[in-house]
């Protein structure tokens, strides 16, 4: 019997690799990660007052706070929100501008926005803020969460949490989303749906829908059954804008996902997620985790929040996290 045990906690021990190593200020909520085209240095943005904004040399550190990239909070106005109290940052480049989509919310309902703010550099204070990028409300979804994808020349706004999960909408342009509405390309009928954080990336043949499904939080005084915390699952679609599938064939829009990444060694509860195609290394999956002796310690909330990293391997057609 003890034996069988061993046996298993081996195997459960070694279900996912180590994540990557990084040093200097290795802190992150709900990260996006960008290389700078001028000079391939390394951006994180994070949840956090302003938008908290780190920046490195390399994957691996150090990583330096250089400070926040909206300092004067965004423009938009929310009822019973603090303007500088920004969530989930979305920065990607095109045409000789990095466009980072925000979020302002009122944790746990649907009194949310999504705003848009521009730069040339990335560098704190440097971004100009335009503000709501205008979805239309509704009570099938929550206003958070974007992540920004162009196919075919079309670009998209991913987003969504809870309710009937993640939405699509295509933008008439970077700035707002004009009469487009958003259509549903991932829901868990379980529960209470959770699923957030969508990250949807290209890949060959395939466009892939990264999510964190379970339960996010601070992990201090309460903790989720486990296997009920955050973790990073995947779907996959053709044409990037419905009929996601898992690596069982089940529809993401029928609870469907595979789970790529969760709690394993001192990585307790990873999501978050993006993808981050490096320079050299190709895409690079990152995403926050809690340590978890900082959870066994009792926790100190979200600044016990750390930064991971692996290499994704998609050679089977299915993103696998890589070894270091
Ligand atoms: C923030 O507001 C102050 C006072 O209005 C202004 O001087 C400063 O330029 C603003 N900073 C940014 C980055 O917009
Ligand atoms: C759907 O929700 C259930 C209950 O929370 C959970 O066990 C399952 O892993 C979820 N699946 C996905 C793909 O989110």
């Amino acid at each position: 019997m003890l034996a069988i045990f061993f046996c298993l906690f081996i195997a459960l021990a070694s279900a996912y690799p180590a994540r990557g190593p990084c040093t200097g200020d290795c802190w992150t909520h709900d990260p996006s990660m960008i290389q700078r085209e001028s000079d391939g240095t390394y951006f994180r943005f994070s949840t956090g007052t302003g938008v908290n904004t780190m920046t490195s040399p390399s994957l691996t550190g150090p990583w330096s706070d250089v400070g926040a990239a909206l300092p004067n909070g965004s423009k938009i106005t929310l009822d019973g929100v603090d303007s500088h109290d920004i969530w989930a940052p979305d920065v990607h480049y095109q045409g000789g501008t990095y466009y980072m989509y925000y979020v302002l919310s009122k944790l746990g309902t649907q009194t949310s926005q999504i705003g848009v703010a521009t730069s040339k550099t990335m560098e704190p204070g440097s971004w100009t803020d335009h503000g709501i990028i205008g979805i239309p409300a509704n009570s099938a979804y929550n206003r958070i969460d974007p992540n920004w994808i162009s196919i075919n020349g079309q670009q998209y706004l991913q987003f969504g949490s809870y309710w009937q999960d993640i939405y699509q909408v295509a933008l008439e342009s970077p700035l707002g989303v004009g009469f487009n509405t958003p259509h549903q390309i991932a829901y868990n009928a379980s529960l209470n749906h959770r699923v957030e954080g969508s990250f949807l990336y290209q890949h060959g043949g395939f466009y892939y829908l990264f999510f964190s499904g379970g339960i996010a939080g601070s992990y201090t005084a309460t903790y989720p059954a486990q296997g009920e915390e955050y973790r990073v699952h995947v779907c996959r679609s053709a044409s990037g804008t419905g009929h996601f599938v898992d690596e069982s064939g089940r529809s993401c829009l029928e609870s469907g996902g595979t789970i790529i990444l969760a709690s394993h060694d001192q990585v307790y509860a990873p999501g978050g997620q993006g993808v981050l195609t490096d320079k050299d290394l190709g895409p690079v999956l990152y995403y926050h985790y809690y340590p978890l002796s900082v959870k066994q310690s009792g926790g100190n909330g979200i600044a016990g929040y750390m930064y991971g990293w692996n290499e994704l391997d998609f050679s089977t057609g299915w993103p696998v996290v890589k070894a270091v």
